[in-house]
């Protein structure tokens, strides 16, 4: 199963995926979070672990990607399991791996297209078993929609704040999930009771798969950079839906 985290920058797309990748270890699934953000630093903290090599390296960087681009094959000449990933490219705590498609260094570096190459050419090749949860926390807004990143994934999940911008996002995050067929999970994250309610009414008919209330723990572990071992009711029944 394939699940990617989308929402507006800032949403709690990393937080909300750490917490749910940490669920699927407790219930022993096999789970990869793969870090397609090129500007997040946060994540592997989130996680407790490393932060791992950038996977664009072991294909020989962002310029061969980019020349390998129109003959995809180049890239891989195999399916990899998730043990297949090479090792030097994983980090790993808790038992949850996360693998990080690419970062942007240093200035004037060039877009971030190469990461997007090899993020769609590595979903399809990955040969998952019934076990197997792979997590993509992906960067904030629509452009992996754009990159068709989207249309490898089983499920959408849509982390919404308490903003305008976000209820505005899960607007167009909703249609374009549907011109793709993949379903949406809702998640309403970061609010109180009061901005629940008038999140709820603003959403209309779609469905709420869970609701994250804004917590002085996460956002504190969030604040020093610590790993996010906290267990909620709420992130249980997100994985039991999204499962
Ligand atoms: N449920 C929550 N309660 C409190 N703080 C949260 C919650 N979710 C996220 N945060 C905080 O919001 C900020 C942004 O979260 P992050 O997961 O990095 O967002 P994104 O990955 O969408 O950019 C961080 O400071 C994080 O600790
Ligand atoms: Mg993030």
């Amino acid at each position: 199963m394939i699940i990617i985290a989308c929402g507006k920058g800032g949403c709690g797309k990393s937080t909300i995926s750490s917490l749910l990748a940490r669920e699927y270890a407790r219930q022993g699934k096999n789970i990869l979070v793969i870090d397609t953000d090129e500007s997040n630093y946060g994540l592997h903290r989130q996680l407790g672990c490393e932060l791992p090599k950038n996977l664009t390296e072991y294909f020989g960087g962002r310029t061969d990607i980019m020349k390998a681009k129109t003959e995809d094959a180049i890239l891989f000449d195999k399916k990899w399991t998730i043990s297949d990933i090479p090792s030097e490219y994983v980090s790993e705590n808790a038992g949850v791996k996360l693998v990080a498609i690419g970062k942007i260094d240093e200035a004037n570096e060039g877009c971030a297209c190469a990461m997007g190459v090899l993020t769609k050419n590595l979903l399809p090749n990955l040969d998952l078993g019934e076990n197997d949860v792979v997590l993509i926390d992906s960067e904030a807004g629509v452009e992996h929609f754009g990159r068709g990143v989207d249309n490898q994934v089983d499920h959408i999940m849509m982390v919404i704040d308490p903003s305008y911008e976000s209820l505005r996002l899960a607007g167009k995050v909703g249609s374009m999930g549907a011109e793709l067929g993949k379903e949406v999970f809702y998640v309403l994250n970061k609010a109180d009771e009061m901005q629940v309610e008038s999140m709820k009414e603003a959403m209309g008919d779609k469905k709420i798969a869970a609701v994250i209330y804004a917590n002085r723990d996460v956002l504190q572990k969030g604040l020093m950079g610590e790993a996010l071992d906290i267990q909620l009711d709420e992130i249980t029944k997100l994985s039991n839906a999204l499962a």
